[in-house]
Order: C-alpha cells, then sequence, then structure tokens
C-alpha cells in the first residue's frame, strides 16, 4: 500500500477529483460499465465535471439514465448486462451505430465472491460478468477506440489469490469446485491477463490497455459478504479502507491522465505502476485465455 505519494505524484490518498484536476476532457468520449454505483457513480461524476462526455452503461437503460442525471450529466445511457452476450453484443451495435471514436473503455462492472456456485451459459457468474461479458465488449469495440484510445480494466489485487496455474480452464464451469474468493480472483486475473494480452495486440497503433487495482473501498461489492465480515468491515473502514472518491482515483488517472498516454500493458495500484503476480505476467497464459475466450465467445453466440 503506498501511503505516501509515488512517482506519479500521486499515491493512496489521492482523489479521482485530484488526478483529473486541470485536465480538459471537453470532446472526449469515455464509455463506462457499472455506472449506476459505487467507483462507477463516482467515476462518471468526475469525467463528466472535466468535460468528458460519458456512455454510461448499466444493467438497465433505465440505471443508467438515473445514473448520468444524478450529476446532470447529459452523457449516452445504455444497456448492458454483461450475463448476458445478447445484451452486451446490442451494446456493442449501438455504440457502433453512433459512429463515434472513444476515448477510453473503462470496463469497472464486476460482481465478489457469491456465496454459492452460479452458473449462466454453463459459466461460473463470475467469470462470466467479470470477464467474459468485458472481453465481448473490448473485443467488440475494438475498432471504436480512437487513435489514443485506452482500455483501463478493473482487476484487484486479489487476482492473485487464484488456482494453481492461475485459471482453472477444466472448471471454469465451477462444477469441479467452487470457491467464492478463489472464483473472484480468477476472474480478476483474467482481467489483468486481457488487458495485457489487448496490450500486445494493440501495440505500435497509440492505442493502450492497462489494468487497475482501486484498492480496498465500502461499497455495494460485498453484498454477498457475511454479516460478520460485513460488520468487521464497517468497524475498519475508516481506518483502513479507501473511501469512494479515492478508490475512483486510479480508474480516472489511467482513463485519462497526460503522464500515462502511451504507457501500456501495465498494472496500476494507488495512481502508480505495481506488481502484478507472475500468472499475471506470463503471456503463454494470457494468449491461451484470449483463444479460449474467443471460442467461448463463438458459442455464447
Ligand atoms: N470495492 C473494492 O474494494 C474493490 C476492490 C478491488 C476491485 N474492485 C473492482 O472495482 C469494480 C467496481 O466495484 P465497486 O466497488 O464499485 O462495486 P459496486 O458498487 O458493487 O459496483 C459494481 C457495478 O457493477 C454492476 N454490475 C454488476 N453485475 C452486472 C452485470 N451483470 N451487468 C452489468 N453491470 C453489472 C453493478 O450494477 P448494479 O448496481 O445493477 O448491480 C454496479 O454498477 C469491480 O470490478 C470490482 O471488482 C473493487
Amino acid at each position: 500500500m503506498l501511503k505516501r505519494r509515488g512517482p506519479s505524484g500521486f499515491g493512496y490518498q489521492s482523489t479521482a477529483e485530484e488526478v483529473t484536476q486541470g485536465i480538459d476532457l471537453t470532446g472526449r468520449i469515455c464509455l463506462l460499465t457499472g455506472c449506476s454505483s459505487g467507483l462507477g457513480l463516482e467515476t462518471l461524476r468526475v469525467l463528466h465535471l472535466r468535460g468528458a462526455h460519458v456512455v454510461a452503461l448499466a444493467r438497465t437503460e433505465e440505471n443508467a439514465r438515473l445514473a448520468l442525471a444524478r450529476h446532470g450529466a447529459e452523457g449516452t445511457p445504455l444497456a448492458c448486462d454483461l450475463s448476458e452476450p445478447g445484451s452486451v453484443r446490442d451494446c456493442v451495435a449501438r455504440v457502433q451505430d453512433r459512429g463515434r471514436r472513444l476515448d477510453a473503455i473503462i470496463c469497472n462492472a464486476g460482481i465478489m465472491a457469491l456465496p454459492r456456485l452460479e452458473q449462466k451459459y454453463g459459466l461460473e457468474m463470475q467469470f462470466l460478468v467479470n470477464h467474459m461479458g468485458h472481453f465481448l465488449l473490448v473485443t467488440g469495440l475494438r475498432e471504436m477506440l480512437a487513435d489514443k484510445g485506452r482500455v483501463v480494466m478493473l482487476t484487484s489485487a486479489l487476482h492473485s489469490r487464484t488456482p494453481r496455474g492461475g485459471i482453472d480452464f477444466d472448471n471454469l464451469s465451477g462444477e469441479r469446485g467452487y470457491g467464492p474468493w478463489k472464483a473472484y480472483g480468477q476472474s480478476k486475473l483474467a482481467n489483468l491477463l486481457v488487458a495485457k494480452e489487448l496490450a500486445r495486440r494493440l501495440a505500435g497503433t497509440g492505442r493502450t490497455s492497462n489494468a487497475v487495482h482501486p484498492g480496498v473501498i465500502r461499497t455495494g461489492l460485498s453484498r454477498h459478504m457475511n454479516v460478520l465480515a460485513k460488520g468487521g468491515m464497517a468497524v475498519v473502514a475508516p481506518l483502513f479502507l479507501k473511501n469512494v472518491p479515492q478508490g475512483a482515483a486510479t480508474q480516472c488517472y489511467v482513463a485519462t491522465h497526460p503522464a500515462v498516454e502511451a504507457v501500456t500493458g501495465e498494472y496500476f495500484a494507488d495512481c502508480n505502476i505495481a506488481r502484478s503476480s507472475r500468472d499475471a505476467s506470463d503471456p503463454v497464459l494470457a494468449e491461451r485465455l484470449w483463444h479460449v475466450s474467443k471460442e467461448l465467445a463463438r458459442r455464447l453466440g
């Protein structure tokens, strides 16, 4: 945890407003998933504050519209249920139809530590929502990225809490064993591997792809944690956890700051480049995940 400021000039306590201070995003278009609460809602607010047009994605168009209205932002509300490949593809088509290039795609939505195995389309739910939904979205919108467009993928420090080998390719359904945190960690490792693999695929184009760990922040994400853990979190929150404006800082920094315009394939925490796990730095694993995800995408139709 970088309590002091790092080489970027920002650190653990920096807020989204602070890291975007003086950056004029007028005319820029930023697409954001999970805009309806937590870090997404704060990211929406700050991007709008700096002048960006936010293409706000939520499970329903109504939720996206409400999130924009909450901050008096005009933006473009769109439905994108990441657990429904059809909804993601419709969303991709609507963004393509608008024809306007995207300066940033921020893959922020997520679910965490579902207590029991939940599945859809034969996949464990966190793998489906956190990873596959975003994979479909980003690969579908890749050609819509502006010349210096940036992809920002929300991961977590828990990406290192994964089964041996990183991704359990023989158990993507969760049926051969399920643990709430292991499944969450695996989905967040997948986010990180995709960010890095995409960076390799975008090399030389001026477009970038990075992953960020936002810190530990009390948001709706903990809704599935048991009562004891939640109670403990409430007690320590003011002492050890980031608040939401601090939690949204790293994604806002990586999505907009001129200092990282050309930085790609990195993992950020506390608004600075950080070290990810060994599995996360394995290009062979990243490429394998990319191919498996493409095949799954084809199967999901
Ligand atoms: N908070 C932390 O401590 C922490 C730590 C590390 C990483 N992260 C990452 O940060 C990101 C944001 O989390 P947060 O803390 O802001 O959590 P949050 O308040 O629970 O927000 C999550 C967002 O994801 C959306 N979402 C969930 N399922 C979806 C689906 N099927 N389709 C579309 N959207 C869906 C939610 O929409 P609804 O409102 O409709 O449910 C919500 O807007 C996540 O990727 C998370 O993994 C958070």
